[in-house]
């Protein structure tokens, strides 16, 4: 089967912790591709369609399983996936999503200890021929992200969660960066939000001359 990203859109994701302040990125990372003429459609997981909405409300308010929370995760990304991540993909369109199966590896695989196994065999179920392009791994030492953390909205099920968990949480993502054959960058996330344009603007130019030229 071809995969469906293989047209001329790249299918872009940003992951990190809470409080590594990848959602700060996702406006200005459209609005750069935007200006550079291509059609972008910016979206989020858990979400991005209105069932998935629904699913994100239980997920972040809920108290469940955590075979409950895995399948809910990936039952919204199943239903994303059809109504508009490779929809968009097909049309040629670039997506710029904010977290995916990745996030799934880091939370649910590391920080709630469920092991790689039942994730893969999820991903190879819900999206066995599409991966990211490129994913942004925005990564900050705990202690920052905590602090980031501390002044936001009341805290959901994920970001009430002790140190432990986001250590393991983190440990997943690092560990996925480095098995990730490249197409996963860890974005120093430390520094203010110019340095973090910086370092991805040099990779989007990159990803930029690598696919149009
Ligand atoms: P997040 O993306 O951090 O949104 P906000 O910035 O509005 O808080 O919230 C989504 C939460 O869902 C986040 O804590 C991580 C969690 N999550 C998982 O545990 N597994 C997944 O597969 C996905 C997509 C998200």
């Amino acid at each position: 089967m071809i995969r469906p990203n293989a047209g001329p859109g790249l299918f872009l994701t940003l992951e990190g912790v809470d409080g590594a302040g990848k959602s700060s990125h996702l406006d200005w990372l459209t609005d750069r591709l935007r200006s550079r003429g291509l059609r972008v459609v910016s979206t989020r997981e858990p979400g991005g369609t209105p069932l998935g909405e629904d699913l994100r409300q239980l997920l972040l308010q809920r108290p469940m399983r955590l075979r409950t929370e895995t399948l809910l995760m990936f039952a919204a990304r199943a239903e994303h996936l059809a109504q508009v991540i490779e929809p968009a993909l097909r049309r040629g369109d670039w997506v710029v999503c904010d977290r995916f199966t990745d996030a799934s590896y880091a939370y649910q695989g590391g920080g709630r200890e469920l092991g790689e196994a039942a994730i893969a065999a999820l991903e190879d179920w819900v999206h066995p021929h599409l991966q990211p392009d490129r994913t942004w791994l925005f990564d900050v030492p705990l202690e920052v992200a905590q602090a980031r953390r501390a002044g936001a909205r009341e805290a959901d099920r994920f970001e009430a969660e002790n140190a432990a968990f986001f250590e393991r949480t983190r440990a997943a993502y690092l560990a996925r960066a480095a098995s990730s054959k490249g197409r996963i960058l860890r974005v120093d996330a430390t520094g203010t939000l110019d340095d973090v344009r910086a370092q991805l603007a040099r990779d989007l130019d990159k990803l930029w001359e690598h696919h149009h030229v």
